[in-house]
């Protein structure tokens, strides 16, 4: 349970807030790169805590990330002309740089120096393992760019797949860092029946077991997380995951799988951008693996927003409930039943009704580790992820032990989880 004044705390990214000048030390994924296809293309919407933007990459290639509001009269540069290195603003002219100089001001005499006194915000974009990246923070703060495995595969290697939660962003990490989920939530009515022949160690014994017994411990990149169900006699099964500062995910795997990250960051405080990257460091994920990938680029046309989606109860067949499956929500991986689960609670959660159990150890552990780096942060203490990149060389993890090995203290388990 939390305080309408704890879960405002947490969930607030706004400008001027704690949580929102926390997310602003650290690199926001703006975008796709695919989005700004070419130079002077079309200029793009985005909008990142809270903060209405423009994205355009200019005739040199460079992207422009600029306030969506033309410092004179506050025109939207949506409509702006992307030419010669800059984005014009289709009102009175006046044309802004990648750097928010602006550049043009042909509704001024020529003399005048106006133009040099006016600015536009802009923040600094780098690309990176197919996403622009924006730093929103201040410059004297500027954070590292997580460095993190699938930015190094080469591009066949990964899988990317983007859109929107249509809630608060702490509800969308929640949902992912809850594993004890999946054996209900996305379970087929025969899932138990399956088990003994399944061919990964999900399929084998996340079923079997669903009162998963966590242990989280706090790392430099955040927390990771142990899930210990039953598998025989004398082991466990451990489902391994991660969460990393400040919106970062990553759901269990089997032992030297397809790695699955999932970030999760805030359009606003009621909506969420969400980009799954897949990835491999050896090969190509298959095309097994990659059913959520693809789950998720079932999109309506022309937007970010799932086909199946709250307007339309996420298509829910209650005669596929009754025979088939958990939830009836036809779905070729978790998708739309994940966010089934997180949007129906609302745009963002009263978490003064909601009563927690052991199997939300995770949920609690990431809420007090973000809230202190906030509170931290007010205090002057700088998040120490921000600017030590290599502390997101790491994977989550899977694995059958005998039952007196602690997942962490496995070396085939740690070399597993852990970049070289
Ligand atoms: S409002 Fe943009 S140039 Fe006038
Ligand atoms: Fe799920």
């Amino acid at each position: 349970m939390l305080t309408p004044a704890e879960n405002d705390f947490l969930c607030n990214t706004d400008v001027g807030t704690p949580m929102g000048n926390l997310m602003r030390r650290f690199w926001i994924p703006a975008l796709l790169s695919e989005e700004l296809p070419g130079p002077d293309s079309d200029p793009v919407r985005v909008t990142l805590l809270g903060e209405k933007l423009i994205a355009f990459r200019d005739t040199d290639g460079k992207v422009g990330l600029v306030d969506n509001y033309c410092p004179h009269r506050r025109a939207s540069l949506f409509f702006g002309r992307n030419e010669e290195c800059g984005l014009r603003c289709v009102y009175h002219g006046w044309k802004f740089d990648v750097n928010g100089d602006c550049v043009d001001m042909p509704s001024e005499p020529a003399e005048s120096n106006f133009k040099d006194k006016v600015k536009i915000t802009a923040y600094p974009c780098v690309e990176k393992g197919d996403i622009v990246w924006a730093f929103m923070g201040p410059a004297d703060k500027m954070a590292e760019l997580p460095h993190m495995e699938w930015m190094d595969v080469p591009a066949e290697n990964r899988k990317i797949a983007k859109l929107v939660y249509e809630c608060n962003y702490i509800q969308s990490i929640e949902g992912e860092i809850d594993t004890t989920h999946a054996a209900l939530l996305h379970s087929r009515l025969d899932s138990e029946e399956k088990a003994a022949t399944a061919t990964t160690l999900g399929g084998r014994y996340q079923y079997k077991d669903k009162a998963a017994r966590f242990f989280v411990s706090e790392k430099e990149h955040g927390l990771l997380i142990g899930a210990r169900r039953e598998a025989e006699e004398d082991s466990y099964y451990w489902r391994i995951s991660r969460w990393l500062y400040p919106f970062y995910s990553m759901i269990p795997r089997e032992p030297h799988g397809t790695t699955r990250l999932g970030i999760w960051y805030p359009m606003d405080n009621e909506n969420t951008w969400v980009i799954l990257v897949l990835w491999h460091k050896d090969r190509p994920p298959t095309d097994d693996e990659s059913r959520e990938i693809y789950a998720c680029r079932d999109l309506i046309p022309g937007t970010w927003y799932p086909k199946q989606n709250l307007s339309n109860d996420y298509m829910i067949d209650r005669e596929i409930q009754r025979k088939e499956t958990y939830t009836g929500i036809p779905t070729d991986s978790g998708r739309a039943q994940d966010s089934a689960m997180m949007e129906t609670m609302g745009k963002l959660i009263d978490r003064t009704h909601e009563h927690l159990g052991t199997s939300d150890t995770a949920i609690i552990a990431m809420r007090k580790t973000l809230t202190k780096a906030a509170r931290d942060l007010e205090e002057g203490i700088e998040p120490y992820a921000a600017t030590h990149a290599d502390v997101y060389k790491v994977r989550s993890g899977g694995a059958v032990l005998p039952r007196d090995v602690f997942f962490s203290d496995d070396k085939e388990v740690l070399d597993d989880i852990t970049v070289a």
